[in-house]
């Protein structure tokens, strides 16, 4: 059952089941963020009380609806997949933020994460592996020169370093959007020594969240058994 259809929808929504050869079984949904202010209680209803009491913590009433409906939409999306309504799914945050099923449906094969940049969130669901998901919109970053040699391997920070300006932008957000996801795959913070992360176990694809946005999605490998 889901609550979803009373609500108002997003000014955007996109739902993209990503089934490619090496990727089967990962799905990505991207949501607009924003809505009507007036559009914002059902959003918040679907709330538990702490996602409640964060979201009244935003000093702006843009950033505040942004939260309600990331949240919310979070909630109807992974309520859809346990066939629970939005509001009876329990969450918990590990020991570095990232969000898992808790209570009752801490057993289930449903992994998830989330990423979000402006008004634009994108969700990855997979059944008994874990995924991450990170997007950002396309710009200019003044410190993108700076962020890349301190936190780009050698190899990454070669190949950003040997395009042309022009291609620069596209050059570090798709390096920055992957190395996020497998950190949030990973359930780790930014200070993760990358170097550790064993990429065999992995898998990665770029996906276009929507215009002018780029994302990257990691998901572990099936083991060997498992692979048809
Ligand atoms: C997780 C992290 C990579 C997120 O990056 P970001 O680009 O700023 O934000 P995104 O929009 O992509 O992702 C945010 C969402 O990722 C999820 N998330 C938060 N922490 C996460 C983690 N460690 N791993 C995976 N997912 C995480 C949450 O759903 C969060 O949404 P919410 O804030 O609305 O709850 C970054 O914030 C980080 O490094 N956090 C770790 C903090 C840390 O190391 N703390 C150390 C203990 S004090």
């Amino acid at each position: 059952m889901c609550d979803g259809p009373r609500l108002a929808p997003c000014l955007v929504f996109v739902c993209t089941t990503v089934a490619t050869e090496t990727l089967v079984g990962v799905e990505v949904v991207t949501t607009g963020l924003e809505v009507q202010p007036d559009a914002t209680a059902a959003w918040y209803d679907l709330l538990s009380d702490t996602e409640r009491s964060r979201a009244n913590r935003f000093a702006s009433g843009r950033d505040r609806r942004r939260y309600i409906v990331a949240r919310a939409r979070l909630r109807q999306l992974l309520g859809e997949r346990l066939r629970v309504p939005a509001a009876a799914v329990e969450l918990s945050s590990g020991p570095n933020g990232k969000p898992a099923l808790a209570g009752r449906f801490a057993c289930s094969d449903l992994r998830f994460n989330t990423s979000h940049c402006e008004d634009v969130a994108a969700y990855a669901f997979a059944q008994g592996r874990e995924v991450g998901i990170d997007i950002e919109r396309l710009r200019v970053m003044s410190d993108a020169d700076t962020l890349a040699s301190r936190f780009f391997s050698d190899g990454e920070r070669a190949a950003y370093e040997a395009l042309p300006p022009a291609g620069r932008p596209l050059g570090f957000f798709e390096s920055w959007t992957r190395k996020e996801a497998f950190i949030k795959a990973l359930g780790e913070g930014l200070d993760h020594p990358f170097d550790d992360i064993d990429t065999r176990q992995w898998q990665m694809m770029r996906f276009a969240p929507a215009p002018g946005f780029v994302g990257a999605l990691v998901i572990e490998r099936r083991p060997a058994w498992q692979q048809q």
